[in-house]
């Protein structure tokens, strides 16, 4: 399963990519806002710093804004996949960029049916939010089963980005149902490398062997 990061800040992107660990990365308006800079620059540093899909998303919400954007998104750099709402406008755009080879993520998906209409609109990504869900007391985790089982019914080739992840628990699941990307803020990736058996067991290696080590001395 492929890991991205969800942020905008490059900051923490040169952080985690020094891991070694991350595929690619999304952003979003929000995220984007936040940041300094013009996001045009922003958003090509990304793609240097990550080399793989990074996500910039459309503010416009007619078609033809959409496709204006998206172009534009799609030539700030190779690795860009230009970003749509889940709406009818959304679904047009996405159905004509990718016909003309840009690679589209549909985002703000809460339901299998809505999936569905990505990956026949020709969506390189889609992005059900799991973590929004959750909030208003709906199994997100449970969307992803439904997502993946009907894409691998007929072989569709849109990958299930699971977005909107808070904790760990959110990507094993994710990892455990066959979901092909997910994407995580900075903290929820940190947190991954946690656990304490893993402290407690390297402090008494490294005790043990200091011991040892003033034995022979
Ligand atoms: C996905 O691409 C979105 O940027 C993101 O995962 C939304 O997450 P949030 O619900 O934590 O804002």
């Amino acid at each position: 399963m492929k890991l991205f990061v969800d942020t905008g800040s490059i900051k923490d992107i040169e952080a985690i990519a020094s891991l070694g660990i991350i595929d690619g990365v999304t952003t979003n308006p929000s995220l984007l806002a936040k940041e300094p800079g013009d996001f045009r620059d922003n958003l090509k540093r990304i793609c240097e710093i990550v080399q793989g899909p990074v996500s910039g998303e459309v503010t416009a919400t007619d078609t033809a804004g959409m496709l204006r954007e998206g172009r534009d998104i799609a030539k700030i750099d190779p690795h860009m996949v230009v970003k749509v709402p889940l709406t009818r406008d959304g679904i047009r755009a996405c159905k004509t960029l990718a016909g003309e080879g840009i690679r589209v993520n549909v985002t703000l998906v809460f339901s299998a049916a809505q999936a569905l209409l990505a990956a026949k609109a020709g969506a390189t990504f889609v992005s059900p939010f799991v973590g929004r869900l959750d909030d208003v007391a709906t199994d997100g985790m449970r969307l992803i089963r439904e997502i993946v089982d009907i894409y691998d019914n007929y072989a569709f080739k849109t990958e299930v980005l699971v977005a909107s992840c808070r904790h760990p628990m959110h990507i094993v699941e994710a990892a455990r149902m066959g979901a092909d990307i997910c994407t995580c803020p900075p903290a929820v990736i940190d947190a991954l490398f946690n656990h304490p058996l893993t402290n407690i067991g390297l402090e008494r290696f490294l005790k043990d062997w200091e011991k040892a080590q003033a034995v022979k001395a």
